[in-house]
């Protein structure tokens, strides 16, 4: 039986693998050779991963891969993806090259504010609140000063502070609401200092003010909201019916046809649209963690975004107008290029340096495209040969070191697999085969 335990935290790395191994595998060490067969050998790069998080005790790998051939705004990017699912970069890296020759992406940020809320309860009137919020809307704003100068002096800041009654969702519920522009930083701790500021100097200014007759608010809490409506990229592509047609499968104007009803299902079709969300977030996520910032803020905010006219929906869209093929996206971003992890792990600063060291609006961009180009290899696929035939194909290494191929029996079998058919069957059986 596992051991309560108390003062875990202040344990010695080795320590806490110790009580681990004691407590989970049974005092066997196969755990401990595992864990510390991913330590880092440079110990200051171990030690800088080590800090990352509360009780690090190993490292956890994901592929790092790079997807070229992004033509975007005119100029051609290298994106890197962070992702464990086998046909991603490859996807990705396709799409890529069949819009490199059709004109490539083109991208346009569409707003860049970001809001945060402190929320509280106020059981006096409501015109009362309000006249008094009013009087002392300057003093919550100086408050903050020391705290935005620094924005300030890069262009951002709080934009505007407004008092918004909430009492018809819920009694009593009113909130402060802020709007802030937090340039090249994602913001999320701007914000909520800012925030926790107006909230701390708002219950002190409300304790003996004559204008609300004894009813003091009551913060609830003070906290960014990751939903970013107005924090929106457009990406998109378009080219002629002619340019559309695929080798060996399709007109044009019939791949256009059949595309635009597949995202016409996932736009009214919500159990189609997740799955075709999913798919963008595949090429969203993996730029969002190469470049180190919070995929699951960027997750909840997408997501909730999808969802904005009362039912999920798809994030992208397609039309046909005189012979014209268009394919776009608007996505809500909330990203940054300084602050967090950006200026501390070593491969996020290379994926920032491979991008050409971004602004945040113009990672936006790139990452929506990222999405967009994940979603047209899906739908492609989908509509045309099915997604298993390359996924499998990309699953195949996968599979191969899950049965134990030698290199040579790989390199066999990965001909072999160039004409015929994978499942984990068939891998299995052409192994078994071979070593006859
Ligand atoms: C798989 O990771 C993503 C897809 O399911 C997306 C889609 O269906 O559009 C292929």
């Amino acid at each position: 039986m596992p051991q309560q335990v108390s003062g875990f935290s202040k344990l010695s790395k080795t320590e806490k693998i110790n009580w681990l191994i004691t407590n989970y595998f049974g005092g066997n060490i196969h755990a401990k050779v595992t864990l510390e067969s991913y330590w880092n050998s440079d110990s200051e790069l171990q030690q800088l991963h080590d800090e990352f998080i509360e009780n690090t005790i190993t490292n956890f790998y994901m592929p790092f891969g790079i997807a070229p051939n992004f033509l975007i705004n005119e100029k051609l990017y290298t994106l890197p993806m962070t992702i464990e699912e086998s046909s991603v970069v490859a996807a990705a890296s396709n799409a890529a090259k069949f819009w490199l020759s059709r004109g490539g992406f083109k991208t346009k940020i569409l707003a860049t504010t970001k809001i945060g809320h402190v929320h509280f309860i106020y059981k006096g009137d409501r015109n009362g609140l309000r006249s008094y919020f009013e009087k002392i809307k300057a003093q919550l704003l100086q408050a903050i000063k020391p705290l935005t100068q620094n924005m300030e002096k890069r262009g951002g800041g709080l934009l505007d502070l407004n008092l918004i009654d909430c009492t018809p969702k819920m009694a009593h519920y009113f909130q402060l609401e802020a709007t802030f522009e937090t340039k090249d930083a994602m913001g999320a701790n701007f914000i909520n200092s800012c925030l926790e500021q107006i909230a701390t100097t708002f219950e002190t200014l409300s304790q003996n003010s004559p204008e609300l007759h004894g009813n003091k608010p009551k913060v609830v809490m003070s906290i960014l909201s990751n939903y970013v409506p107005n924090c929106v990229v457009r990406a998109e592509v378009s080219c002629s019916l002619d340019e559309l047609t695929l080798e060996g499968h399709f007109k044009g104007q019939e791949f256009a046809e059949k595309f635009i009803q597949a995202v016409r299902i996932a736009e009214v079709e919500p159990y189609r649209a997740v799955t075709h969300n999913k798919g963008i977030m595949n090429g969203v996520d993996a730029v969002v963690i190469a470049t180190g910032n919070d995929f699951r803020a960027v997750e909840a905010g997408v997501h909730a975004y999808a969802a904005k006219d009362g039912q999920y929906t798809s994030l992208s869209h397609a039309s046909l107008e005189n012979g014209v093929f268009r394919f776009w996206m608007d996505l809500p971003l909330a990203l940054g290029t300084v602050g967090g992890l950006t200026g501390l792990h070593p491969m996020v600063k290379l994926a920032l340096e491979l991008l050409g060291t971004p602004s945040a609006t113009k990672l936006m961009e790139i990452v929506a495209v990222a999405g967009l180009a994940q979603n047209f290899a899906a739908l492609r696929s989908l509509t045309t040969t099915g997604i298993q035939k390359g996924h499998m194909k990309m699953h195949l290494m996968n599979i191969l070191n899950q049965i134990g191929a030698t290199d040579t029996e790989k390199e066999t079998l990965i001909l072999h697999f160039k004409t015929n058919g994978v499942s984990h069957r068939a891998v299995a059986e052409a192994l078994n085969k071979l070593r006859d």
